[in-house]
Order: structure tokens, then sequence, then C-alpha cells
């Protein structure tokens, strides 16, 4: 058996930030941020309600109604994010609370903006094996919490915003997926949690935000993502030509058009929403997903190419069937 998923949904906050928005907080503009990265505005948090629990409810909620299944029928939930409420609980168990999941196992996966497919690719693993039948996976992300808002190379980027799908175990859908990891690159792309802190050891006050190596993050994504295609179209038998779409993590604009062109293939296969929700992380990639299937784009039987990348490094890939 495979993963298949059988239900989308997605929450973007209503508070919408344009460029022009931005260039009032630091020194940048419309022109630069959009030749750049291709990002017109993206959605914000606005209430302490409405947070990174909240929204990945929502979009769950979507998702299971999309489905046709109740919570009670969800085995496994699985929330990839970097922006959790908690230190503990996890976001998963928060919404399995919310959504009445009583049969379900849930945790979190922290793996950035590689998150959701780590997400499938395990319960894909879980499917293979028969341990499970049917699962909630989210990527939900409030990453304006940990960006500095004085920064202007990295504040400008980013977006909240959650993605979810229900997939359940078929005999069709998932055709062959991987994930990796390259820890010694860890400084490309970090954000420090709280630093030691008991009677023996002097507390760092200092709250860590978001850092960045912009063009480190971008050639490793030009040169992983078509890596990881390559060797999936080997392992499934099929070639460049018999992917419908490609849906890529939305970072940049940028980066979908380089990859576009290292393939020889035209953009209409990317399918983008980054300037209408710059990089929203672990959420860009379902947040696409459910935009597609809702406007009918997605057909059954579509063969589709996702793939995520980010800090740690990490990055994960899927060829699917819709
Ligand atoms: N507005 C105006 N100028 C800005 C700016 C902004 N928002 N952010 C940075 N700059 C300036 C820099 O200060 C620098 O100025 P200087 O030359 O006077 O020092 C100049 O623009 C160029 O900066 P640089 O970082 O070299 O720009 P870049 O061409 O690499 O573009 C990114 C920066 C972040 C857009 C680009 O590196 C990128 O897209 N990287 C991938 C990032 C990403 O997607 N990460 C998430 C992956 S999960």
């Amino acid at each position: 058996m495979r993963l298949k998923i059988i239900g989308t949904g997605s929450y973007l906050p209503e508070k919408i930030a344009t460029n022009d928005h931005m260039a009032q907080l630091v020194e940048t503009n419309d022109e630069w941020i959009s030749t750049r990265t291709g990002i017109k505005q993206r959605h914000l948090v606005s209430s302490p309600e409405e947070n990174t629990t909240y929204m990945a409810i929502q979009a769950a909620k979507k998702a299971l109604a999309d489905s046709g299944l109740q919570a009670e029928d969800i085995d496994v939930i699985l929330v990839a994010t970097v922006s959790s409420d908690y230190v503990t609980p996890s976001t998963a168990c928060m919404v399995q609370k919310e959504l009445g999941a009583s049969h379900a196992v849930s945790f979190d996966i922290n793996a950035a903006c590689a998150g959701f497919l780590f997400g499938l690719n395990t319960v894909d693993a879980y499917f293979r094996c028969g341990v499970y039948q049917t699962a909630l996976i989210i990527g939900v992300e409030t990453l304006s919490k940990i960006v500095d808002w004085s920064d202007r190379s990295t504040c400008v980027l980013f977006g909240d915003g959650a993605g979810a799908v229900i997939a359940k175990a078929d005999e069709s859908g998932m055709i062959a997926c991987l994930q990796g990891s390259d820890g010694t690159h860890a400084e490309v792309l970090s954000c420090k949690a709280r630093s030691n802190n008991n009677p023996y050891i002097s507390t760092d006050k200092n709250l860590d935000y978001v850092f960045m190596n912009g063009q480190e993050v971008f050639k490793f994504a030009v040169r992983k993502v078509p890596e990881c295609l390559n060797l999936l179209l080997e392992q499934a038998n099929l070639t460049l030509e018999d992917v419908d779409y490609y849906l890529l993590h939305q970072a940049n604009y940028r980066i979908l058009t380089s990859i576009a062109k290292k393939l020889h293939l035209p953009m209409d296969k990317f399918p983008s929403n980054v300037d209408r929700c710059g990089n929203t992380s672990a959420a860009s990639i379902p947040i696409l997903l459910d935009e597609l299937n809702h406007k009918g784009v997605l057909k059954e039987g579509s063969i589709l190419f996702l793939s995520g990348f980010g800090a740690g490094l990490t990055w994960g890939a899927a060829l699917l069937k819709w």
C-alpha cells in the first residue's frame, strides 16, 4: 500500500502586508523585492489567537471535510513546523485535541521547509509497512514571530500560513519518494532556541532571529531539486515529460525559474503562489496543493513532482499520482 492524498485544506491569515508596507518598515522597495524574489505580498497573523496551532487546526478541518473522513478515522497526525506555540506539547497533539481525533498518534517534525515532504515520506513508510491506514499531514508556520523585523534581507521573504492533506493507504498514489539532510551546513540558515539557563550558567537574554546566507541557500536549492528529480524519475522509470506539474517549495520565484531553465522546462509546469504568500516554509507546498486542487488544476491520474528544501540543510521529494 502507498500514500494517496484524498483531501486538502489551507488557511492564510486575512492580514496582507504588501511590499509597500515592507518599505515602511525597512529600507527596501517593491522593485527590489519583486525582481529578486517574485514576492508581491505575504499574509501575516494579526491577533494573539491567530497562531500556529489555530492555523493548523483550520487547515486540518478543511482537509478533513474535503476527504469525507471523520476525525476518529485518523490513525496518525504529523505536523511539520519550526514555529510551534509550545515547546511541549507538540502542535500535532493540540490539533488532535481540537479535532477529537481520539485514535491518532500525533507528533511534530522539525525539518524546516522540507518538513511537509518529510511528513509524506514518513506516512508513506507507515502505510507500506501496514502500521497505519489514514493520516493527517500539516505544514504550518508563523515565521513572522522569529524573523528580525529590522533585517531587510530576511523579513521581506517570509509569510504565515498552513496547509494540510488527508492521506489514506491505497494501491496507487505515491510512486517514489526520498528525503535527506546535511548537518555540516547547519549555519547557512538557522534560528537559535533558548540558551542554557540554570543557577550555574549565565543566561543570554537576547532572543535569536532567523539568520540566512541567501546565496548559499539559492545554490543549494538549484542543485538539489534536479538531483532529487533525476533520482526519482530513474527509480520510477519515468521521464520529465511524464510529469504534469512540478510543485516546489515556494521560497523564491527566481529559484523556480533557475530550476526550470536547468531542466529545459516551461514555467507553466511550475505553478506558484509565492507572489501572494511569500515563503511560508513547511506550509508552502500543502497551501499550493490545496489551491490547485480546488481550482481543478489537478486531475485524477496527474503525475506530480513535489520537492522541499531548507534549513538543516534538509531536502525531500516525491513523485505521486493524484
Ligand atoms: N531591499 C533592498 N536591498 C536589499 C534587501 C532588501 N529587502 N535585502 C538585501 N538588500 C541588499 C543587500 O544589503 C546588498 O546590498 P549591498 O550590495 O550594498 O551590500 C544587496 O541587496 C545584495 O544583497 P544579496 O544578499 O547579495 O542579494 P541577492 O541577490 O543574493 O538576493 C536573496 C538576496 C535573499 C533574495 C537571494 O539570495 C535569495 O533568493 N536566496 C534564497 C533565499 C531563500 O529562498 N531562502 C529560503 C529557502 S528555504
